[in-house]
């Protein structure tokens, strides 16, 4: 006996799951909390009341064999009926603001603002209204991947209309919304955007074009970006006074050595995944980081490109998308070992980011994990990201915009969660008392188990589990809502036992 509680509490440090290391000083008074979910994978309603059809849709619906499961988001949550009970379980939680995204075709069908769907601004009218009557901010993401399938027509974000048309969104939900959003996230996670739907192809709209449409989509969901926040900043910001940001999603690379090569692999793929979309936008030099164009172009070159397959901006862009956002939105999981990859792929007719960054990275199997092996619980490695975010951003406030853990939809008992949350907000507090660090804000993802993209209803991230097979989708919490909430109530951890 005395053998295996021994073996606990080495396994217990080992996975930082020692209670005596969770920080607990008080959140301090400015910092909220929330949680946040996305359209596509909440609403449902998929053509209910005159909405579109967007590229996710499509994608389900077309390739059902892309999706783990081979279901869809055609009815997931049905937050789109259920919005008001959704804000009463979020009341309950005690949140101080929901983060959630609004569907481009439920507002304007064919993706241009010709025609604006009434019964879709009703429905954000009704929810931010419930929102703001329970106490409860509303924090908009504009854009979370449903692309309007017209606009996927075009070429959707490889178009360089792209950015007129997100503009165009953009000024819709500013004018219809903005009188009482106050915090607008403008795009998520650009870098899925461009790797799993259009480099792997594993999402919509299922484009494979490594390093070549892949760049194309980088560079123009940054201008897109700009454009929303200078429109925002010029024409809205004046009378409705709110905030504007991007989402980029950043994992923690740790060398896996001391070498001066295996620091440096680190450091190259926190540019390419984090700084590639970070750096335009939040470094006080701006445009892509240098190691992301010197890399770019040896390989480009190697590959017989004529010049790199990089889209660069020019100087004038440069400026233009410099300083657009008030504050980094972050979205974290996960760390990785990274080290040096040593063999230059030869010649191949497929580029892609992950051979121009050549970083070889792996996870160490014994970090406690989820359903999704790679979201590993590694809170230490959010602590560094934190820090990593100070130095090179140019101190700036920080809003967690999603952080969680993965389970498999099937249990209430989510210890696993409940470990993980306290652990990484731990991880937070010791990165605002030891490092100075200026983080505001922490949304837990997710409200609900919802529909996770190519991995269909395999996966729950949710707070609340759903009971998909019932047509009236019952929520119930899991163990971790009474942790947040007490989290929340106490704006304090409490130790795991
Ligand atoms: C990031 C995305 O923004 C969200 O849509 C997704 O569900 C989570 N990561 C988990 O994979």
């Amino acid at each position: 006996m005395k053998r295996l509680l021994g073996l606990f509490a080495v396994a217990a440090v080992i996975f930082g799951l020692d209670s005596t290391s969770i920080n607990l000083e008080k959140f301090p008074d400015d910092f909220i909390f929330g949680t946040a979910s996305s359209a596509y994978q909440t609403e449902g309603a998929w053509n209910a009341d005159g909405k579109g059809e967007n590229i996710w849709d499509h994608f389900v619906h077309k390739f059902p064999e892309k999706i783990a499961d081979g279901r869809n988001g055609d009815i997931t949550c049905d937050s789109y009926h259920k919005y008001k009970k959704d804000v009463v379980l979020l009341k309950k939680l005690g949140v101080n603001f929901y983060r959630f995204s609004l569907s481009w075709t439920r507002i304007l069908p064919t993706g241009f603002p010709h025609r604006i769907n009434q019964a879709g601004i009703d429905y954000y009218n009704n929810l931010i209204n419930e929102l703001l009557a329970n106490g409860i901010e509303p924090i908009v993401t504009i854009y979370h991947w449903d692309l309007p399938l017209e606009l996927q027509k075009l070429g959707g974000i490889t178009n360089s209309l792209f950015a007129d048309w997100f503009e165009d969104f953009s000024r819709v939900v500013f004018e219809n919304f903005g009188d009482r959003v106050k915090f607008w996230l403008t795009i998520n996670e650009p870098r899925l955007i461009c790797v799993f739907g259009h480099s792997t192809g594993v999402f919509a709209p299922g484009i494979q074009s490594g390093g070549i449409g892949e760049y194309l989509c980088n560079y123009n969901v940054i201008k897109a970006h700009a454009r929303s926040y200078h429109l925002y900043h010029k024409s809205f910001r004046p009378t409705q006074k709110g905030r504007i940001g991007l989402v980029i999603d950043c994992q923690w690379y740790e060398p896996a050595t001391n070498s001066t090569e295996d620091i440096e692999a680190a450091e190259r793929k926190l540019q390419f995944d984090c700084g590639f979309y970070g750096h335009p936008v939040f470094s006080k030099k701006g445009d892509y980081p240098q190691v992301v164009k010197d890399f770019v172009a040896e390989r480009s070159e190697i590959e017989g490109f004529p010049s790199t397959r990089l889209v660069l901006f020019t100087q004038q862009e440069i400026e233009y998308i410099r300083g657009t956002s008030d504050f980094v939105a972050l979205n974290h999981y996960t760390t990785y070992y990274a080290a040096n990859d040593k063999t230059i792929t030869p010649f191949t007719e497929h580029p892609s980011s992950a051979k121009d960054s050549r970083v070889h990275i792996w996870q160490d199997e014994d970090w406690p994990s989820g359903i999704f092996p790679e979201f590993r619980t590694v809170p230490w490695g959010f602590r560094k990201l934190l820090k990593w975010l100070k130095d090179n951003y140019d101190d700036p406030d920080i809003y967690v915009t999603e952080n969680g853990f993965s389970d498999d939809n099937k249990n209430l008992h989510d210890r696993g969660r409940v470990n993980y949350t306290t652990l990484y907000l731990s991880a937070l507090l010791d990165a605002i008392y030891k490092d100075g660090v200026k983080v505001k804000g922490y949304a837990a993802w997710s409200f609900l188990d919802y529909f996770e993209w190519a991995s269909g209803y395999t996966i729950g991230f949710g707070l609340h589990q759903v009971n998909f097979t019932d047509p009236n989708r019952p929520r119930l919490p899991k163990d971790s809502v009474k942790t947040y909430t007490s989290i929340i109530k106490n704006r304090k951890l409490t130790p795991i036992d």
